[in-house]
Formats: C-alpha cells, structure tokens, sequence
C-alpha cells in the first residue's frame, strides 16, 4: 500500500490537528472542466462510468488542474437504481429520466436487491484503477445517494423542485414506500462496503433532496435508513452525510456517529456547529453561485467563510455541486484562497 502524501481530508475527519484546512469541491469532476468536455462528445454519460480508465481519468482531472486535496470517484448516484433493475437514461439538457418508474406495490417486484459485484463491479474497478494512478497523491471519496434521495428518483421518473409525486407515494403507500427504502439501504450498504474494499478512504452519502421533508419526516423516511448505513460502515471507511437542507436535523445526524456533516449556505456555521456538537467534522457552505464573482471578491468572500468555521473540525467546500458555468480559474481560486489562508 502506498502511503497517502496528504492525508488532511482523513486527519480532519477523525478530529486530528492539520496545518491547514483541507479543501474539495462537489461535483468537482464535470462540466465546467473542458477536458471533462472532450470526453463528453465521445461517450455517453453511462459509459463515462462504466469505462475504469475513463471514470479514473475525469476522476483525477481535478486534482491536476484545480488542486483539491481529495478526489471523488466519477460516476453517479443513479447506477444504484439502474443496479436494481431500472433502467435510467441521462437525457442531455434535461438530466436524468427513469421512464418506468415505481407507481405501486407490485412495481418492487420488478426491483431485487443485487449482487454488487456482478451489477456495481465497473465502480469497483474504476475506484481500484484511481487509486493506483492517484499514487498517494490524495485521498479518494466513494459516494452513494440516500435512500430517500433514490426513491425521489425512482419514483418520480425525473429531476423535480418538489418531488410531489414522491412524497404523494410515501404519504398514501406508506408501507410500500418503506419496503423500498429498506431495499436502497440493503444494496447501498453492500455498494459502500465494496467501495471501501476497493479503495475509497472515505464514503459521501448525498441526501440532496432530504431539505424537502419536515423534521420529522425526515427521521421517518430519510435519517433511519442513513443510520443504518452510516452503522454499518462506522469500522470499515470514514463516512460523510451530505443532507442539502436538513440542517434543523444536524443534532441527528451528528448523533450517528457519521464523521463529517455537509452543509449548505441556509445555514450559518456557528449555528450549524452549535446544532453538531464538537465531535464531528463540518463540510461546506460556499454558495456555488458566489464562485461566479469576480476573483477578488470570490476570495474575500472564502476567508469569511473560512473565519466563520475556525476553531472547529472543518473541511472547505461548497454547499452544493459546482455550476457548470464556473470558470476554472475561479474554481482554482476557491481552492487556493483555503490553502493560502492562516
Ligand atoms: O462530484 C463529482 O465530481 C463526482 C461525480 C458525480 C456526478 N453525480 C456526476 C454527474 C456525483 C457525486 C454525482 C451525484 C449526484 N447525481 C447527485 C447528488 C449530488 C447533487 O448534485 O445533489 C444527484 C442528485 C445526481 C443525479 C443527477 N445526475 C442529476 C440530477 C443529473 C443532471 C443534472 C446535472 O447536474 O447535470 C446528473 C448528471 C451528472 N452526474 C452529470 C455529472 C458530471 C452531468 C451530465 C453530463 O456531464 O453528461
């Protein structure tokens, strides 16, 4: 095994002092990178994941050309339903459609709980393949969506502002809706293991849509189901929960013993390590948006955000994907304006 060259990410996540705050982006691989782009017009979105040498290659542009202080494993948290039987389309411009989507009781019989390996392996593969042409350079991040992020999407059939359809399914077919839930957590807990088995030092769960349910929803449909996964994988890998918008629920989620909390921007981060407590990591809050800014204000802006979270385990990142229409040096002033700062 190589030695990591730097190890802040995983040093900040166990609560160790480091010399300075570690810093990565979401979504970090993508559109915004031209690279990505060229790619893009030679292979499909699936492909892109499928294919190890691609995955690692997107993968690793961001660590060479933005400096981050980790990588994120490219792929998508919708291979899992795809995992599960459904067939998931990326539709260009419009984003993801599921055309089959789970209606009724009867449509889980077209789901099954896979074998990760057979169904997930290229994940598997592409993490493997990463990590040895990372050499210790950065740590590496697997990811998988929540449970209740999934079913949004298996159920609704498309991207939505408010998952009506979803929360209609879960509000009139409770039962059903849980017998779903408990599936993505079954295959999602496997999923992460062979994740960590296959290199990934550390797991994001990506709950973006978890800030649509109230409180206690939230507990009911969304943080019972992370809970289960986070236990699962508390020995095994250092773990991440990323709930956009659930910060009312951060005490929680903290309470799982997850070693990071992403949070978004809504949130002041006194506030938000007020809700925490002490012992976990804090992820976040730049507002993709404010990356748009002209360099000097972006900067100013970052050390802001930056004294907001000093004194307290913190990882730099923003509090959601990065926008397409980032320039890259804006991108690479985000990160440098971390590194540089004392
Ligand atoms: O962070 C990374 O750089 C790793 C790669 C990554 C992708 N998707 C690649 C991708 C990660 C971590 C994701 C997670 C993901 N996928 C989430 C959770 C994070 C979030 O942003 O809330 C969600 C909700 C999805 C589902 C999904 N995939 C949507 C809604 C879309 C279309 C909208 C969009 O952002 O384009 C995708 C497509 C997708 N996944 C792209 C990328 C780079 C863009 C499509 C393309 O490049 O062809």
């Amino acid at each position: 095994m190589t030695t990591l060259r730097n190890d802040l990410l995983l040093r900040t996540l166990r609560g160790e002092q480091t010399e300075r705050t570690p810093v990565w982006m979401m979504r970090q691989a993508g559109r915004y990178l031209p690279d990505y782009m060229k790619l893009k017009e030679k292979y499909s979105f699936f492909e892109r994941c499928q294919k190890p040498e691609l995955a690692a290659e997107i993968t690793i542009q961001p660590v060479e050309q933005v400096g981050v202080d980790a990588a994120i494993i490219f792929s998508d948290i919708l291979v899992v339903p795809q995992a599960m039987g459904m067939e998931v389309q990326m539709v260009e411009g419009k984003g993801p459609l599921l055309p089959d989507p789970i209606k009724h009781i009867r449509d889980l019989d077209k789901l099954r709980i896979p074998d990760v390996h057979e169904t997930l392996g290229y994940v598997f593969d592409a993490l493997s393949l990463t990590k040895k042409t990372l050499d210790g350079r950065v740590p590496l991040i697997g990811f998988a969506g929540a449970p209740w992020t999934l079913l949004c999407y298996m159920v609704q059939g498309k991207g939505s502002k408010t998952f009506d359809e979803a929360k209609a399914f879960c509000y009139t077919q409770p039962e059903t809706a849980h017998k779903l839930l408990q599936m993505i957590t079954d295959t999602t807990i496997a999923y992460l293991k062979g994740q960590a088995a296959a290199g990934a030092d550390v797991v994001q769960i990506f709950d973006s849509w978890g800030g649509l349910l109230g409180p206690e929803d939230f507990e009911v449909l969304s943080l019972q189901y992370i809970r289960q996964i986070v236990a699962a994988l508390k020995d095994e890998v250092l773990t991440i929960i990323f709930a956009k918008g659930a910060w009312s629920s951060l005490d929680s989620m903290a309470a799982t013993g997850a070693h990071g909390l992403g949070i978004d921007w809504c949130i002041r981060p006194g506030m938000a390590r007020q809700l925490a407590g002490s012992d976990v990591t804090l992820q976040g809050n730049f507002d993709p948006a404010k990356l748009l800014s002209p360099i000097p204000v972006l900067k100013k802006e970052v050390r802001t955000m930056l004294d907001a979270f000093k004194g307290g385990r913190h990882i730099a990142n923003l509090g959601h994907g990065i926008l397409p229409n980032v320039p890259v040096d804006h991108a690479r002033a985000f990160v440098e304006t971390v590194k540089e700062y004392k």
